[in-house]
């Protein structure tokens, strides 16, 4: 009994250092910087923002969109890579951009970005 309450601050503290870990995975999936990188290579930006509409909604509004969803990845892929037509903020239709590479990984690294915006 004597060792009772020490035993209790490691278990919280191997808690906490768990919890940190977990966070600290989770932020990393995401390659933030890769993913600005392909945005702008892919001319991504001359339409869209991250927090404002310009041609097209921002990030922001897509990843609003998509919360939640389970198929927001696939619909996502679907969008950057086989150029559906889209309506623009002027009514008129055009087809999409198609991203400016044909990387899966560093798609969904694009995808998973714009999502977490
Ligand atoms: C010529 C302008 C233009 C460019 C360049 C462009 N987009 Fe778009 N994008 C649009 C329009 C227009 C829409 C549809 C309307 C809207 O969501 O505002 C759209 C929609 C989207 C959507 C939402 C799709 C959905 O299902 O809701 C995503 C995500 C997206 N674009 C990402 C990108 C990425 C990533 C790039 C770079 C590879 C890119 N866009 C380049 C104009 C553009």
């Amino acid at each position: 009994m004597k060792f009772s309450i020490p035993q209790k601050l490691v278990t919280v503290s191997i808690l906490g250092a768990a919890a940190l870990a977990f966070s600290g995975a989770s932020s990393a999936a995401v390659n933030a910087d890769a993913a600005a990188a392909l945005a702008k290579k892919s001319d991504c930006l001359k339409c869209h923002a991250i927090d404002k509409d310009k041609k097209a909604s921002s990030f922001k509004k897509v990843a609003e969109k998509y919360k939640g969803k389970a198929d927001a990845e696939a619909k996502l892929v679907d969008s950057l890579t086989k150029a559906p037509k889209v309506k623009q903020a002027d009514g008129t239709e055009e087809e999409h951009k198609v991203v400016a590479t044909k990387d899966m990984a560093e798609i969904k690294n694009l995808i998973g970005w714009i999502l977490a915006q």
